[in-house]
């Protein structure tokens, strides 16, 4: 199958989830393996667009014709997204970013005692928010790996960060999200909603690619 093609778009992805440093040896992590992410920059690649993915420490390969920028923070995805924003025709956030970092990272190794050890979070810069209050052109794609109330939960993140596609995963389901091969779902845009079956991430890849290219071929229309 080929699939709608995106010849010459510059496509920038982020994906894995991002590491948040303790000390020299600990951080705050997530459960995500990266594959969703890096599934669309291998389908977006093959339909012939420029595709740039800013990632987060994952054990994947870097699909074929893809740059991968490696980061490890949420602050470094930010700066990276940011420098390479203004150049994209289309931003699709699959990454699963630290709301929260600890505010100091200690320079040695801490040490146990026999009291509790508090950390101090402070908020990280919400990336796919800042990149919908600047928006113009733009097609903005987001994820929302919800819990609980999907739908409401993922249609209140399209219309606060200002996007144009939300896919929506329930986490709790053993068929969906984080880690697993396959994803089940819904894609979310402005004027309607595609529910998705349980599918291998690749189908998942496609169909959200293939809404993509249709939302840009209505615009073009206008
Ligand atoms: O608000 P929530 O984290 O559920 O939103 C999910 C979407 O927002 C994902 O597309 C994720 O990549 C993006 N996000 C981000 N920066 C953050 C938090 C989430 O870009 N700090």
């Amino acid at each position: 199958t080929k699939g709608l093609e995106l010849t010459d778009q510059r496509i920038l992805i982020t994906a894995g989830g991002t590491q948040e440093p303790i000390d020299p040896v600990r951080f705050i992590g997530n459960h995500s393996s990266g594959k969703m992410g890096y599934t669309v920059a291998k389908e977006a690649a093959r339909r012939g667009a420029e595709v740039t993915l800013v990632t987060a420490p994952t054990a994947l390969q870097t699909p074929v014709g893809v740059e991968s920028i490696q980061v490890q923070t949420a602050q470094q995805m930010y700066e990276r997204v940011m420098e390479l924003q203004a150049e994209q025709d289309i931003i699709i956030k699959a990454a699963a970013v630290a709301d929260y970092r600890p505010q100091k990272i200690a320079e040695n190794k801490i040490k146990k005692d026999d009291s509790d050890l508090v950390i101090k979070l402070e908020r990280n810069p919400d990336i796919l928010a800042e990149l919908g209050n600047r928006k113009e052109e733009k097609l903005l794609v987001g994820f929302a790996a919800e819990s609980e109330d999907l739908i409401a939960n993922a249609e209140e993140k399209l219309e606060r960060k200002n996007l144009d596609l939300i896919l929506a995963n329930d986490i709790t389901a053993d068929d969906a999200g984080f880690g697993t091969d396959t994803n089940r779902g819904i894609i979310i845009s402005r004027t309607d909603r595609e529910e998705l079956p349980t599918l291998p991430k690749e189908e998942v890849a496609s169909r959200l690619l293939d809404r993509i290219t249709n939302l840009l071929e209505r615009r073009g229309e206008q």
